[in-house]
């Protein structure tokens, strides 16, 4: 079993569009490549609501005398994800020790065998499942979302800071327009920190009414400017 780069797509702040823009990059890229997504947003887990596997669960195996989880298939995609296997309402109630430990357990018991990127799409805020994955997981590299407003520039930044005292890459911000803004927003703050621009996704009528084939998100240009940077 080998993963070649784990990308943590991460903000603090929350409904920035983390998860969207995960699925359409790992759908786009299952094309040419091994992709695998691990939702990490325990409390509010998404991947299988955008891939319409609500009703799946995952099969389990034996390996070495453990059970472990197959990844449930999403299109091309391995997929894993406590949306698979709890049901939300018990996880809500979970605090610290236990999120990570679920985290630290669907990341370790799944059976992702070869992959050249994983995903990890992270929860909002910078709580304990966040430094799960940062200081456990080990990410390689992360991507940061965020909307066209100081609120959430200023918040995404605060996940750069755990980010780089953990020393994980950071490979770039990707903006989402998701306010239907016209006015052009100045990165100031990303780009004296050396965090470059990746790509930019608009607003979109059908992913707001949620009524979308995930495939078909334009998103094209950010795939192949972070496939540039990740050298695959
Ligand atoms: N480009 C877009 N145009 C229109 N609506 C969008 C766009 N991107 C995301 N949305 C909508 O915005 C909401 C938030 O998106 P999403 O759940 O992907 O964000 P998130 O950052 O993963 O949220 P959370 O922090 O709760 O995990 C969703 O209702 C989604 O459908
Ligand atoms: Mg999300």
């Amino acid at each position: 079993m080998s993963i070649k780069k784990i990308i943590a797509v991460a903000s603090a702040k929350g409904g920035v569009g983390k998860s969207t823009i995960t699925a359409a990059l790992a759908s786009h890229l299952s094309k040419s490549l091994k992709i695998g997504i691990l939702d990490a947003d325990i409390y509010g887990p998404n991947q299988h609501i955008l891939f319409n596997l609500i009703n799946s669960k995952p099969d389990i195996t034996n390996v070495d005398g453990k059970k472990v989880f197959l990844p449930v298939m999403a299109k091309n995609i391995k997929l894993s994800s406590m949306g698979f296997i709890l049901d939300e309402d018990k996880a809500a109630v979970w605090r610290g020790p236990m999120l990570s430990g679920a985290i630290r357990q669907l990341m370790q018991s799944t059976l992702w065998g070869d992959l050249d990127i994983l995903f990890i799409d992270m929860p909002p805020g910078t709580g304990d499942a966040y430094l799960t994955v940062v200081s456990e997981i080990k990410p390689d590299h992360a991507l940061l979302v965020t909307t066209p407003s100081k609120l959430s520039t200023q918040d995404t930044l605060k996940s750069f800071s755990t980010f780089s005292k953990l020393n994980t890459n950071i490979l770039g911000f990707i903006e989402n327009n998701i306010f239907r803004q016209n006015k052009k927003y100045e990165y100031t703050d990303f780009l004296e920190r050396n965090i470059p621009f990746i790509g930019g996704l608009n607003y979109n009528d059908d992913i707001y009414e949620f009524n979308f084939d995930i495939e078909n998100i334009e998103i094209e240009l950010i795939a192949s400017t972070l496939l540039n940077k990740l050298k695959l």
